[in-house]
């Protein structure tokens, strides 16, 4: 499905019915690294799952990218499709989108899960590496993009044995504008640090971690669960970046026990 937002057109997948979750999925990927969620969920909840701008169906502009913008999108889609409030599912840039949107948006938020993300900004060394990652998709294109990430958001493990999975993100990888893929970077580089508003949010939070990975480490992972009151913390074994996709019953069984404990607050 798509929607006109902000002047692009966006795609969006919106299934089942219920109360919302919303996907917000990594960089560089699109809307179907939920696949498995979008159909473990979907019987139950209404499931959304979009393509933000620079990815996958939605347009690419070639133009300033920022998580502000990304999140008014959100923001816009939701008012498109009448969603007022939405539990808010984001892995890694889904996450620090989340944090911005809870920012600006926190009436339209009933509960977040911040999986394999960091509440840090990023470092200077940080920054560098995205400007080198950014000459190099600009010169080499979305597949030189695909060889550096691979590494850094699987296991070694799903990289030796699992060639579907490995094949499934190269694919994103690689179906993505560079418009898209040097936007997000100039946007990931110039986030804002969300280590201390951590004590602010007020919402149910769920924080999972991917134990190998190492992109957003359990560090980064544990810092969050400690800031946010209440919030709680699972660690997938032998899961890396990408835990929603190597581990996908794992991470299914944290968020559906997380939205059991969710539905229970709203009847008491
Ligand atoms: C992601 O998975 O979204 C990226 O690894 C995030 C990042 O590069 O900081």
């Amino acid at each position: 499905m798509q929607v006109q937002v902000n002047g692009i057109t966006m795609a969006y997948n919106d299934r089942g019915a219920g109360l919302p979750i919303v996907f917000l999925h990594a960089f560089p990927l699109n809307r179907t690294m939920w696949a498995a969620q979008e159909q473990a969920f979907s019987s139950q909840f209404r499931t959304i799952t979009l393509d933000l701008r620079g990815h996958g169906e939605s347009d690419a502009p070639l133009w300033h990218y920022s998580l502000d913008q990304a999140a008014d999108d959100v923001r816009s889609l939701m008012d498109a499709l009448s969603i007022r409030e939405a539990v808010f599912v984001g892995l890694s840039m889904g996450g620090y989108i989340l944090f911005t949107i809870y920012r600006k948006y926190a009436d339209r938020v009933k509960g977040l899960v911040l999986a394999d993300t960091r509440a840090q900004a990023d470092t200077e060394e940080g920054k560098e590496a995205r400007f080198q990652m950014a000459q190099t998709a600009y010169k080499k294109g979305p597949s030189a993009i695909a060889d550096i990430m691979i590494p850094k958001l699987l296991s070694p493990a799903t990289v030796q044995t699992r060639p579907e999975i490995v094949q499934k993100v190269r694919s994103m990888i690689e179906g993505n504008q560079m418009s898209g893929i040097v936007g997000d970077l100039m946007a990931m580089a110039e986030r804002h640090d969300s280590v201390r508003f951590l004590r602010e949010i007020a919402c149910p939070a769920q924080i999972i971690v991917g134990e190998l990975d190492q992109a957003t480490p359990p560090a980064d992972a544990k810092l969050m669960a400690e800031q946010i009151p209440g919030a709680r913390l699972a660690i997938i074994p032998g899961a890396a970046h990408l835990s929603n996709l190597e581990q996908p019953e794992a991470f299914n069984q944290i968020v559906a026990s997380f939205m059991a404990d969710l539905a229970k607050r709203r009847t008491v």
